[in-house]
């Protein structure tokens, strides 16, 4: 099949372009190549290409900076989402759409979770137009699938793995706080690439959770990871009220995979397994390349 990604550079982009080149034709397609607000450079793109399926991983991820630059996020996370649904229905094709476990309050104590039907009503502008991004694509094609995922890493780009460890590699006696009071999954980015290839290869059609079994708070992923890493922290765990952001987030995330496990076609690992797995296939690279941004 032919497929596009856009922010093919990304962390799910990426993964999703390693992944699915195997046995597809893949244009993993950046910001430079496509920006996938502007309507008619994307029409050009899909009409030259003609991909059968179109997976969308750009988007405006910065949580906090959707708060101050609502313009921008809203263009890339509900005008782009817009602009690729209408593609899909003209052109034709599958449109794949990545979403977020902030679409959701959090008001539920753990370890209860939420599964694809629950009621949304996001607390930040980030998943306010991730929600949105995802009722235009309801509503202007039936020929989509929504993936929410949550906290993501990757070896690809910055993100909360690899901030901790630049924190901790340069000052590993410095007592970094670390909010131990928001309940989530982390997602390893290659993980839901298979899983997104399974939904390809097993024709699913609508909305589904796909983040990693078990759960954990950001204190609890970072001294996990940290350990596995065998390297000494002083991380300290604190509450969401003592640690503000500009975004409110969820205190509770965790999404179930329950579509998925109903069709048999569930991939997702324990949150552990999966850190464990890129620690060992990662540490050195990882090592190297954050004492090179130190230095
Ligand atoms: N990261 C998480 O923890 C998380 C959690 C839940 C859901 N998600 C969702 O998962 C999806 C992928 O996230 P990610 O972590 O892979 O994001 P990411 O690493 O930030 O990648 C986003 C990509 O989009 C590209 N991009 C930015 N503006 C663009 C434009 N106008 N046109 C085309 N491409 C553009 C970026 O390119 P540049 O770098 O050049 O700007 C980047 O390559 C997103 O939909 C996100 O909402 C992420």
């Amino acid at each position: 099949m032919k497929i596009i990604i856009t922010g093919g550079k990304g962390q799910v982009g990426s993964e999703c372009d390693q992944i699915l080149r195997r046995e597809h034709e893949v244009a993993a397609l950046d910001l430079k190549e496509l920006d996938v607000t502007d309507l008619s450079a994307l029409e050009k793109v899909v009409k030259r290409l003609t991909p059968d399926i179109i997976i969308n991983c750009a988007a405006y991820t910065n949580v906090d900076g959707c708060e101050s630059q609502k313009k921008p996020a809203w263009d890339l996370n509900v005008n782009a989402p817009k602009h690729l649904a209408r593609c899909v229905e003209k052109y034709g094709g599958l449109l794949i759409h990545i979403s977020t476990d902030y679409v959701f309050d959090g008001k539920k104590p753990p370890p209860l979770f939420y599964v694809e039907d629950d009621e949304t009503h996001p607390l930040s502008y980030y998943g306010k137009t991730k929600l949105e991004g995802e009722k235009v694509i309801r509503e202007m094609t039936k020929k989509h699938i929504i993936v929410r995922t949550s906290w993501i890493y990757s070896i690809k780009r910055d993100n909360f793995l690899k901030t901790m460890l630049k924190l901790v590699l340069k000052n590993p006696q410095k007592e970094y706080r670390v909010v131990d009071d928001q309940f989530g999954s982390p997602t390893w980015a290659y993980r839901l690439g298979l899983q997104i290839a399974s939904l390809i290869e097993t024709g699913g059609r609508g909305t589904y959770h796909a983040t990693s079994e078990g759960y954990c708070t950001w204190y609890e992923l970072a001294s996990f990871f940290l350990a596995k890493m065998n390297l000494p922290h002083a991380l300290i765990p604190c509450s969401t009220a003592s640690y503000p952001t500009p975004a409110v987030r969820p205190k509770n995330s965790i999404l179930e995979n329950q579509r998925l496990k109903k069709a048999k076609i569930n991939l997702m690992r324990h949150w552990q397994d999966d850190v464990n797995q890129f620690v060992s296939n990662f540490r050195e690279q990882l090592i190297n390349e954050t004492k090179g941004g130190i230095e």
